[in-house]
């Protein structure tokens, strides 16, 4: 049987929590200088993938379950504003995205980036990113478990946007194989 549409995202961000240790641990060692035990190719390879599936499928599959949502139910003051902090999220963190991965993508091609501000911007990623996860695991995903009924999954499945998570889905794109057994090895 598929997955629910909450079961997916509950996976995502399973998936996302454990490359943020990852990359929280690369970061920790960069603000320390110790560069020889940073791989900046595999940071610049987490940030990439932050900026595809999370950035273009994750979070446009959460907004449309919003949508679907606030067709069919009425909304209490609260959860309103919960709303707006999850969507201004997502634009905030498709920004830094974009902009951590293109200063790794000139570092890893030799151009000078100044380590401390990699360190910066790649602390205050990995902050947001934890805090949006919180919130959602924590404020969204449980209120809609509670209020949704069987009619409003069926509509979300019709218009989620299908894509398959090219890292953990069944087949792992070229580009984050090494990536991903990093990641299994460390769990284990
Ligand atoms: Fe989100
Ligand atoms: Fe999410």
């Amino acid at each position: 049987m598929s997955k629910s549409p909450l079961e997916e995202i509950h996976d995502d961000h399973r998936h996302m929590a454990v490359l943020l240790e990852l990359l929280s641990s690369d970061m920790a060692a960069l603000r320390e200088d110790l560069e020889g035990a940073v791989d900046l190719e595999r940071v610049r390879q987490i940030m990439d993938y932050f900026s595809g599936y999370p950035d273009r499928i994750h979070h446009p599959r959460e907004e449309t379950m919003l949508e679907v949502f606030l067709e069919r139910h009425a909304l209490s003051e609260a959860m309103e504003d919960t709303w707006k902090r999850v969507r201004a999220q997502h634009a905030t963190l498709h920004q830094l995205t974009r902009g951590v991965l293109e200063m790794l993508d000139a570092a890893t091609h030799d151009v000078a980036v100044p380590r401390e501000h990699l360190v910066e911007c790649l602390q205050d990623f990995i902050v947001r990113q934890r805090e949006h996860l919180d919130m959602e695991e924590r404020e969204i995903l449980p209120y809609l478990e509670k209020t949704m009924d069987d009619g409003d999954w069926r509509e979300v499945n019709t218009r989620m946007p299908n894509s398959v998570d090219p890292m953990f889905g069944e087949q792992i794109e070229t580009e984050y194989r090494e990536l991903y057994r990093l990641l299994k090895n460390r769990k284990t």
